[in-house]
């Protein structure tokens, strides 16, 4: 039953820590998060995807003027993943909030905007809060979230439930990629079915059919990730730069870097790199630069070089095969993860950074399922 299934979910099973069983857990809650949502098509029928809470709303979502995303944390992060797959299917322009700056800002929302709301738990209060104001405006709402009842799934118009099963360590792992993949499914229900981009959409949705199969694959990295973890143990700081799909990438490995291991970790915009970060470059800083084949490798295989030029210390995570693209002279650390569908690579490149921050937090001695000073839901302001 669901109860016992629920119940089954709250055991740490053979893992030592929450956050361990839930980075292990994603090629099965991934395949939760898509379970009846992806429609195969038959001899002559399409590749669909259906999202039955939304269903009354697709139309009005693909005739607004715009669609906010709003958010805190990870779930911004997973936002920001999304962004370019939703443009480029929907062709409606996507800007990005923080839940509480939105509020802060008091920033225009208008009847034409279609506001998402995504939020692991459904409680978090700036997020609520950013909602009641969006409400308040007139917006089209729509609530992404993991916990079926939450306030944030009973206040919007209509949803989609991440279906990732309960999470309990306070950094989220698995409900990020489940998010990611539910906002894929997303731009795909929204984006128009013009035969121009027929063979992307169907190359995305026989991506996400093998996605948990690739996702298997990269968490045998675990091990490797570990030795990193050694290697890094008593680092001050570590940086991680990535681009287009990848800029949440670097975001997110940060993030779980900082709130876990303690450590200082910055998610930086490769493309800013010259604009301030690049004076931070030495010999003994480690950077993690993200460069997996997108339209963005050639421009990431020469930041790789001019932080080579610097004499950075560089751990590159590329594409199966491509080490010797990526690091020429052999002068850097390379982590090689599968490939798959451009907008679904942020999936699989997140994984060896929650690995690194797992282990990173176990070697250096600190609670990682209730990292100090942290709740799992924030929900007072
Ligand atoms: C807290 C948690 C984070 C989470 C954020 C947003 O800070 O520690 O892991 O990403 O809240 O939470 P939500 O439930 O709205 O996704």
């Amino acid at each position: 039953s669901f109860l016992e299934m629920e119940v089954e979910q709250m055991n740490k099973g053979h893992y030592e820590h929450y956050m361990q069983k839930e980075i292990h857990e994603q090629p099965e809650s991934l395949t939760t998060t898509m379970r009846g949502r992806l429609k195969h098509g038959g001899s002559c029928k399409a590749k669909t995807v259906l999202l039955g809470g939304l269903k009354d709303h697709i139309k009005t979502i693909r005739r607004s003027r715009r669609i906010v995303f709003i958010g805190c944390g990870t779930s911004y992060n997973a936002a920001l993943a999304a962004r370019p797959i939703i443009e480029e299917l929907s062709g409606v322009p996507v800007t990005m909030e923080i839940a509480s700056d939105l509020v802060d800002r008091q920033g225009p929302i208008y009847r034409e905007d279609t506001a998402v709301f995504v939020s692991q738990s459904g409680e978090t209060a700036d997020t609520l809060l950013a909602l009641e104001y969006a409400l308040e405006n007139g917006a089209l709402c729509v609530g992404i979230t993991n916990t079926v009842g939450s306030a944030i799934a009973r206040k919007t118009h209509c949803g989609i439930h991440i279906n990732a099963g309960c999470e309990i360590g306070v950094a989220s792992t698995k409900a990020y990629t489940s998010q990611i993949v539910v906002m894929v499914m997303l731009a795909l229900a929204i984006g128009d079915d013009a035969i121009s981009s027929r063979a992307r959409r169907e190359a995305i949705i026989d991506g996400l059919f093998d996605l948990p199969n690739k996702v298997r694959e990269v968490l045998k990295l675990d091990q490797e990730m570990k030795d990193l973890a050694k290697l890094l143990i008593a680092e001050q700081s570590l940086l991680v730069f990535g681009r287009g799909y990848n800029f949440a990438t670097a975001l997110e490995g940060a993030l779980k870097v900082k709130e876990v291991s303690l450590m200082h970790s910055e998610g930086i915009l490769a493309g800013e790199m010259k604009h301030g970060p690049l004076a931070l470059v030495d010999e003994n800083l480690p950077i993690i630069v993200i460069a997996t084949r997108d339209a963005c490798f050639s421009k990431q295989q020469s930041v790789i070089q001019q932080l080579h030029a610097r004499k950075g210390r560089l751990i590159v995570v590329c594409s199966k095969g491509d080490a010797t693209s990526v690091c020429p002279g052999g002068s850097c650390r390379v982590i090689e993860v599968p490939q798959v569908e451009d907008c679904l690579q942020p999936v699989v490149n997140v994984i060896p950074l929650q690995l690194l921050a797992y282990h990173l937090t176990v070697l250096r001695g600190y609670n990682v399922d209730q990292p100090r000073n942290l709740a799992k839901s924030v929900t007072t302001q």
